[in-house]
């Protein structure tokens, strides 16, 4: 069995081959994006569960890397078309793709990157193809519900925890869950442990959305790579606004509420008024809560299953690690 720095090491050095053989394409306009974004790094989380839950079952894992690239691949895809509508400037340290090109660069290179994941899934070996097909695609249509749900929830004024949460399920969730379940499939895994996967998948995702939030109101951008605040500046529903209103006093309320009108405040003023709230009502504390309550109901689902506790560690491992990330 691999180690985790094994399988980083894999997946890290794939997708950097892989980068460079994109980069070479014509029409550079096109492909340049893709690659640009895609060896700018980022955790590499998805392909990197795809391979450590493949490797729960099976020793021989190279076969499951280009399907594991896929999940990554699809993965860029959705966060280059989400900096346009997030309209974020900073990604992985770096401009985003529609601020270092433009907009209609951003919207063709993300459509190309979506088939091109797709020309990875297709190398899957055939025992597996036609089951991660139809988990890739259920999964695909559910990432573009949760992105949808999010851009209405931006005006909506009243989104319920439990709205939030389903939302997040959808844009973020699932795509975890579906990369363990992948691996799962593609080492011959038993139906249950393959859903176990998934619902592990399921929760670590919750927590993953849930500590994203966080770190975009209490992150470090030099860390974090992507700007502080984006989400206070767009009204995003995040579990802390959507806390914040719960438990606002009458006075926080109306302040809270003409912050989010308010379209001529700077952004530097909205976060630190808002932040300032969040303060107030102990937010930070609440969220943290929240991520710690979806980590112990994922570690539930692992333990369901059926393979040496030893063989766990790994995933617990990285699971624990996701829960106080900074990145
Ligand atoms: C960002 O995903 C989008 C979310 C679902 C929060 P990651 O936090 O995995 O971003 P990278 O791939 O490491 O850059
Ligand atoms: C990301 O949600 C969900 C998808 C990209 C599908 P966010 O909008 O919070 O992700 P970041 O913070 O921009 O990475
Ligand atoms: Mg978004
Ligand atoms: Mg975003
Ligand atoms: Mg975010």
């Amino acid at each position: 069995m691999k180690t985790f720095s094994e399988i980083q090491t894999l997946v890290n050095q794939a997708i950097e081959k892989e980068a460079k053989i994109i980069a070479d394409k014509q029409p550079h306009g096109l492909y340049q994006p893709i690659s640009y974004i895609l060896e700018a790094g980022g955790k590499r989380l998805r392909p990197i569960l795809v391979l450590m839950a493949n490797n729960l079952f099976t020793n021989k894992i190279d076969g499951s890397l280009s399907p594991a690239i896929a999940f990554e691949v699809f993965h860029n895809f959705t966060l280059i078309h989400d900096d346009i509508m997030d309209k974020a400037d900073l990604r992985r340290n770096r401009a985003t793709v529609h601020k270092k090109w433009d907009e209609n660069t951003a919207i063709l290179s993300g459509d190309a990157s979506l088939i091109v994941a797709y020309q990875f899934l297709a190398k899957a070996p055939d025992f597996a193809l036609a089951k991660l097909l139809d988990l890739f695609n259920q999964t695909a249509v559910e990432v573009c519900e949760g992105q949808q749900y999010d851009m209405e929830f931006e005006t909506q004024e009243q989104v319920s925890a439990t709205q939030y949460l389903e939302m997040i399920r959808l844009k973020t969730s699932v795509l975890v869950a579906a990369c363990l379940k992948a691996g799962a499939i593609l080492g011959k895994a038993d139906a249950d442990d393959a859903e176990n996967l998934y619902q592990f998948g399921l929760n670590l995702g919750l927590a993953f959305q849930l500590r994203d939030d966080y770190l975009d109101v209490y992150g470090d951008v030099k860390t974090f790579g992507k700007k502080i605040g984006n989400d206070i500046v767009s009204n995003k529903k995040t579990y802390l606004l959507i806390k914040a209103l719960e438990q606002s006093s009458d006075n926080q309320l109306v302040e809270l509420k003409s912050l989010l009108r308010d379209k001529q405040i700077s952004a530097k003023e909205k976060i630190e008024k808002v932040s300032f709230i969040y303060a107030q009502l102990k937010i930070k504390e609440q969220v943290n809560e929240k991520i710690g309550y979806f980590y112990e109901k994922a570690l539930g689902f692992l333990k369901k299953l059926t393979v040496s506790s030893e063989k766990k560690e790994g995933l617990l491992h990285l699971a624990k690690k996701l829960n106080s990330r900074e990145q």
